[in-house]
């Protein structure tokens, strides 16, 4: 049984969930993949942990419950400490970064995961802005630049539990792809939902946020930045383009006409926020583009219910790929960061034992 040691940056409801899937799941972890996974250091905005049996997962649980930082955890806790500054002195062997998103200059998380990076760490990423910041240079220093590099998985923070990623990288491999498109927003689904039915979108905003449904500024969702940024991780991920978050074409809720989602339900269509990546355009490049779109009931993303997610994707010899995923949210990242630590986890034993296999091979040859 290997135990692999992690440090877990941002305990909200992605974080907090992960830590949860490690306290129920770690007697099938064990039975299934022969991994235990032991949680040394975690951190959020009020400071940081370290402890290198692993921390008391349930402490940490009914603290965050109470609203409490973890520079309040007994003993382990440190006031004011980042997580990149603890992981200097954290023997870790994979840090799992969820940060709220910052599409501007990627922090918190983009220092912390590149500090990982540089010491050799794995890395998973659920949190945005580290990669549509610098996808480029995270490549180089992980092993999507050199494959002797430490791993960066990243599959939550595109699609949550929806394996777009590992479709459209590995399961696709040899396709040329022609077409994408994505429905990978979970509060544009839910307020276009309401549009549908006559609410205006200010009003079905508030709706939502009464709900708990939607964040206090809506902006980054109703505006397309958050699914831009999506199309820009993926562009570059999948169809290896280089892009800027500002090199896609954008357009959001407010460009609709009043009326439009709830004519469009009348007409028999649908308008959904999508994604959109087309082959053929400047140098064999992609065009992309995010904005609501208006679908007809032949689409598969016609039946997707309220906060449901879909991608899609056209190639030239696997036909046509689509998937759906009923449950998106908070618990559905925290399970997609669970299956790329695993893919690691099980990567680096087989990578060990596969060095024990050449240095017996080699012995055996002399
Ligand atoms: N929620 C989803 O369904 C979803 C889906 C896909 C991707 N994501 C991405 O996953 C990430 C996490 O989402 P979330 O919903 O869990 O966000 P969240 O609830 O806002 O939690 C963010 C966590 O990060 C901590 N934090 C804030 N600033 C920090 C800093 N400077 N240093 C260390 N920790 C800091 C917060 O600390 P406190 O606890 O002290 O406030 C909190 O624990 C985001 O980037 C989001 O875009 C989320």
């Amino acid at each position: 049984m290997k135990t692999h040691r992690l440090f877990l940056h941002g305990l909200g409801n992605v974080g907090r969930r992960f830590v949860r899937l490690l306290l129920e799941r770690g007697d099938l972890l064990e039975e299934r993949h022969g991994i235990r996974l032991l949680l040394i250091g975690a951190a959020d905005s009020s400071g940081a942990a370290l402890c290198p049996d692993g921390l008391d997962l349930r402490a940490l649980l009914t603290l965050k419950e109470k609203e409490q930082g973890i520079a309040e955890l007994p003993i382990f806790g440190v006031a004011n400490q980042t997580g990149q500054c603890l992981l200097k002195h954290a023997e870790a062997d994979l840090v799992l970064e969820a940060t709220p998103t910052n599409l501007w200059n990627g922090e918190p998380g983009l220092g912390f995961v590149t500090e990982a990076l540089r010491k050799g760490l794995h890395a998973v990423v659920a949190s945005k802005g580290p990669l549509v910041v610098a996808f480029p240079e995270l490549a180089a220093l992980s092993d999507w630049g050199n494959t002797s590099l430490p791993s960066m998985r990243f599959s939550g923070a595109v699609g949550g539990c929806l394996p777009v990623v590992n479709l459209g990288r590995r399961d696709l491999a040899g396709c040329r792809i022609q077409r994408v498109e994505g429905v990978l927003n979970l509060s544009t689904g839910i307020y276009l939902a309401r549009m549908e039915e006559g609410l205006a979108l200010d009003a079905a905003i508030a709706e939502a946020q009464r709900a708990g449904l939607a964040e206090a500024d809506p902006s980054l969702d109703v505006d397309g930045w958050d699914l831009a940024a999506k199309l820009c991780i993926l562009a570059q991920a999948v169809l290896g383009q280089p892009t800027r978050l500002d090199g896609i074409a954008r357009r959001g809720l407010r460009d609709l006409a009043p009326n439009e989602a709830a004519t469009a339900r009348q007409r028999g269509e649908r308008i959904l926020m999508i994604a959109r990546a087309t082959a053929g355009g400047d140098d064999d490049s992609f065009r992309l583009s995010v904005g609501p779109e208006t679908i007809g009931p032949e689409h598969p993303f016609y039946a997707l219910q309220i906060g449901a997610s879909g991608f899609l994707c056209e190639t030239d010899i696997q036909g046509r790929q689509v998937i759906l995923n009923a449950d998106q949210g908070p618990m559905g990242t925290a399970a997609a960061m669970l299956r790329d630590t695993l893919e690691i986890c099980e990567r680096r034993q087989y990578a060990v034992a596969s060095t024990d296999q050449i240095v017996h091979n080699e012995g055996f040859s002399k």
